[in-house]
C-alpha cells in the first residue's frame, strides 16, 4: 500500500474531520514507550498494512461481523462497493496518518495489487460508507475487540492498541455507527432495530 496524497472525494467536505479522524496528538515518541513513535513501532507503512490484513482476517472469521460484508465476498463486487484488498489499503492509510499524529482531514488515495495490476483507489469518507449498514454500538464495540486481540496476537503493546482505538472512538465512532442504533448490543446484519427502522 502507498499513500498517493489527499483524494478528491466526496462533497461533503465540512464532515470531512469527523468523516476520516484528526490525528490529535497520537504517536508522539515516548507517549507508550520510548522506542520512537507509534507509527515506527507499528512498522511503518509496510508493519500496519499487515497489521490491518490481521485485523480484518480476524473480523471474517466472526460470523456476526461478516454478515456486514456481504458486498466485499460476492463475485463480483458490486459497482460503488469497495474491494478487502481496497478497504485494507484505505484502513492502513488512515492508520498511518493518525499514528504519526497527523490531521487526517480526507480520505487517502491508495494503490492496491488486483491480480498483478496496480491500480489507484480514493477512499470514502467513513460517514458515506458505514451509516447505510445500520451498525449498531454493540456491533462496533465487538468489532473494536477482535481488531484489538488480532493486534495483541501481533505482538502490538496494550497502550499502542488503547492509543489507536481511542482515537478511533472519540473521531471517528460517531461517523461509523449509525445513530439510532448507538445504543442497540451487537447484531449481525441487518439487525433487529434495522430491520425495524426499514432496513436501511
Ligand atoms: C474501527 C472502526 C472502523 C474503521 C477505521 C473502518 C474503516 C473502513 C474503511 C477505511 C473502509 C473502506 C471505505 C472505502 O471504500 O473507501 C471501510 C468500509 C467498510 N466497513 Fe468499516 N471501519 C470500521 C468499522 C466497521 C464496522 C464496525 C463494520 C461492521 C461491522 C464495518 C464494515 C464495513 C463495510 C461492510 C465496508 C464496505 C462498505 C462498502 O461496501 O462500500 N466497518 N471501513
Amino acid at each position: 500500500m502507498a499513500l498517493l496524497g489527499a483524494a478528491a472525494c466526496s462533497s461533503n467536505h465540512d464532515k470531512s474531520v469527523g468523516g476520516i479522524g484528526s490525528g490529535g496528538d497520537v504517536g508522539t515518541a515516548g507517549s507508550c514507550s520510548d522506542a520512537g513513535t507509534l507509527y515506527s513501532r507499528l512498522g511503518g507503512d509496510t508493519g500496519i498494512q499487515a497489521l490491518v490484513d490481521a485485523m480484518t482476517a480476524a473480523e471474517l472469521a466472526d460470523e456476526e461481523i461478516k454478515s456486514y460484508f456481504f458486498n466485499q465476498l460476492a463475485t463480483p463486487v458490486p459497482a460503488g462497493h469497495c474491494t478487502i484488498a481496497e478497504m485494507n489499503a484505505c484502513f492502513a492509510g488512515y492508520i498511518s496518518v493518525i499514528s504519526q499524529g497527523l490531521p487526517a482531514n480526507s480520505p487517502p488515495t491508495v494503490s492496491v495489487d488486483q491480480g498483478g495490476t496496480v491500480v489507484s483507489y480514493a477512499c470514502k469518507f467513513f460517514h458515506i460508507v458505514h451509516p447505510p449498514l445500520s451498525i449498531s454500538g454493540g456491533t462496533f464495540d465487538r468489532y473494536v475487540t477482535i481488531a484489538s486481540e488480532a493486534l495483541a496476537n501481533a505482538s502490538v503493546s496494550p497502550c499502542d492498541i488503547a492509543t489507536i482505538f481511542g482515537t478511533i472512538n472519540s473521531t471517528s465512532r460517531q461517523n461509523i455507527v449509525y445513530g439510532p442504533l448507538q445504543d442497540a448490543g451487537a447484531q449481525p446484519y441487518p439487525g433487529d432495530a434495522g430491520a425495524d427502522l426499514g432496513g436501511q
